[in-house]
C-alpha cells in the first residue's frame, strides 16, 4: 500500500495570505484637503468653488477634432518626445508669445499634465541630498517629488500678506547645495503675478549659481487688466536655466485630459526625456493630434484673459457685498479671500463651516504650506459657469 505522507507544501488558505509591510517613501502625505473638501462638498450638495477646475464644457471643436484623429486611426502610440505637429505648434507659440525661439525637436516634449511633467523634471535633475527651493504658499505636487528625489525641500515663504518674492530670503536660502529653484506665475493658491522686475531680479540673483529653474506657468493665458505674462521664456538667460512647464487642461478647459509640455534646453531636455520614457512613455495620441490642429487657432488661449476677468470680475463684485475682504486676483482662475471681519476659526475649520453650513466649498490657504500657518484666507476657484458663481454668490451673500 502506497504511503502518504504530509510533505505538500501548506494550502495556500486565506490565512498564510501575507502583505509585505512597507516603509512609506511619503510618510508625510495623506489624503489632501482637496479631496477631503471635494468629498465633504459632495456629501453636502454644496457648491464646489474648492477644487480648481471648469464646471463647463470645453469648445466642442476639441472634442470633434479628438474624435475625428480617433477615426482617422491615430490610436497607436506616439512617438516619445510627443506629435511632432503638436512640438511645432508649441514652439510656434513659445516665439509669437513670447519671442523664445526653441527647437522642436530638442526643446519641446509633450506630457501627461503639469505633474508629470515637474516630478519628471525633479526625478530627471535632482539628486540625492541636493536640495530644492519652493516658495510657500505652493502647489501640492512639488514636495514630494522633491522627497521621492532623495532631494531636500528648502521653503521659502513668499512675503505674507502680498505673495511677492522676498527675494533676500531666496537669496539667504541659496546653497552650495541648491539644484533647484521652483517658481509659479500665476500664482496657485494666491493669484498673484511675477512682474517684469521681479523675473529681473530673479536672473541676477541665479546667475553665479548653476541653479535649474522650473517655472510653472500652467496659468500662463490667465493675467488680467492688461498685464503680461512674464514667462521665463521672455529672458533669455532665464530660459538658459529653466525648465518651463504649461498644460493644456488648464489653457482649453480640459483639465482632465492631462497633457501639458515642457520647453526647456537641449542639454536638460535630453535628461528629461530618459526619465519621461520610463515614467510615462507617450502621451495620448489622438488628443495630441486634436491639440495640435486646434492650436493653430491662436484665438482661443488669446481670448482666455477676457473670459476669466469676466467671471473674476462678477465674482468679485458679488463678494464685495459680503463681509469678506478681498485679496487682488492679477492672475489663475482663483480668488482669495480675508474672511477675519467673519470668524475667529482656524482656516481648515472656516472652509468646513462653509461647505456644510453655508453649502460652499472653498480651500483654506493653510494647505499650501509646510508647516500650518492661519492667515484666515481661504481660496475659490471661479472657473465655473456664471450660474454656478451666481449661486454661491446668494449663498455667501448671508455673511
Ligand atoms: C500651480 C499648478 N501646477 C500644476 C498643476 C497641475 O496641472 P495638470 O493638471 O496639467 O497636471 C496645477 C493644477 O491645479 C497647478 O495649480
Amino acid at each position: 500500500m502506497a504511503q502518504t505522507t504530509e510533505t505538500s507544501a501548506p494550502s495556500a488558505t486565506h490565512a498564510n495570505w501575507r502583505t509585505p509591510s512597507v516603509t512609506s517613501r511619503l510618510p508625510r502625505v495623506g489624503t489632501t484637503i482637496f479631496t477631503t473638501m471635494s468629498a465633504l462638498a459632495a456629501e453636502h450638495h454644496a457648491v464646489n468653488l474648492g477644487q480648481g477646475f471648469p464646471d463647463f464644457d470645453c469648445d466642442p471643436r476639441l472634442v470633434d477634432l479628438v474624435s475625428d484623429a480617433m477615426r482617422r486611426g491615430l490610436n497607436q502610440y506616439p512617438p516619445m518626445i510627443g506629435v511632432p505637429a503638436l512640438r511645432e505648434a508649441v514652439a510656434q507659440k513659445l516665439q509669437r508669445l513670447y519671442t523664445h525661439e526653441v527647437n522642436p525637436q530638442t526643446e519641446i516634449t509633450i506630457t501627461a499634465g503639469a505633474t508629470q511633467a515637474i516630478i519628471t523634471a525633479i526625478l530627471a535633475l535632482v539628486d540625492a541630498g541636493d536640495e530644492v527651493i519652493v516658495l510657500d504658499p505652493c502647489y501640492d505636487c512639488y514636495d514630494p517629488s522633491i522627497v521621492l528625489a532623495g532631494g531636500t525641500a528648502v521653503h521659502v515663504p513668499l512675503k505674507p500678506g502680498t505673495f511677492r518674492p522676498d527675494f533676500a530670503r531666496i537669496a539667504a536660502a541659496l546653497s552650495p547645495r541648491t539644484r533647484a529653484l521652483i517658481i509659479n506665475s500665476p500664482h496657485n493658491p494666491s493669484a498673484t503675478t511675477w512682474s517684469a522686475q521681479d523675473m529681473q531680479s530673479l536672473t541676477e540673483l541665479l546667475r553665479p549659481t548653476d541653479v535649474v529653474m522650473i517655472s510653472d506657468e500652467v496659468y500662463e493665458h490667465m493675467v488680467f487688466d492688461g498685464q503680461r505674462h512674464e514667462s521665463a521664456a521672455r529672458y533669455p538667460e532665464l530660459a538658459a536655466r529653466s525648465v518651463i512647464v504649461s498644460s493644456f487642461g488648464k489653457t482649453y478647459h480640459v483639465t482632465g485630459w492631462k497633457v501639458g509640455f515642457v520647453a526647456a534646453p537641449a542639454a536638460l531636455t535630453t535628461e528629461f526625456r530618459k526619465v519621461h520614457q520610463f515614467n510615462v512613455f507617450t502621451v495620448n495620441t489622438p488628443v495630441q493630434h486634436a491639440l495640435a490642429v486646434y492650436m493653430q487657432d491662436a484665438q482661443p488661449y488669446l481670448d482666455l484673459p477676457s473670459f476669466y476677468q469676466r467671471k473674476r470680475d462678477l465674482f468679485r463684485a458679488g463678494l464685495a457685498q459680503t463681509r469678506f475682504r478681498l485679496l487682488p486676483s492679477e492672475g489663475s482662475y482663483f480668488q482669495c479671500v480675508d474672511y477675519s471681519a467673519i470668524s475667529d476659526a482656524t482656516e481648515a475649520d472656516f472652509c468646513r463651516w462653509l461647505t456644510t453650513d453655508i453649502v460652499v466649498a472653498a480651500i483654506p490657504l493653510s494647505a499650501f504650506y509646510e508647516r500650518p500657518f492661519e492667515q484666515k484666507l481661504a481660496r475659490f476657484c471661479f472657473a465655473k459657469k456664471d450660474e454656478t458663481l451666481e449661486l454661491a454668490l446668494l449663498r455667501l451673500a448671508a455673511l
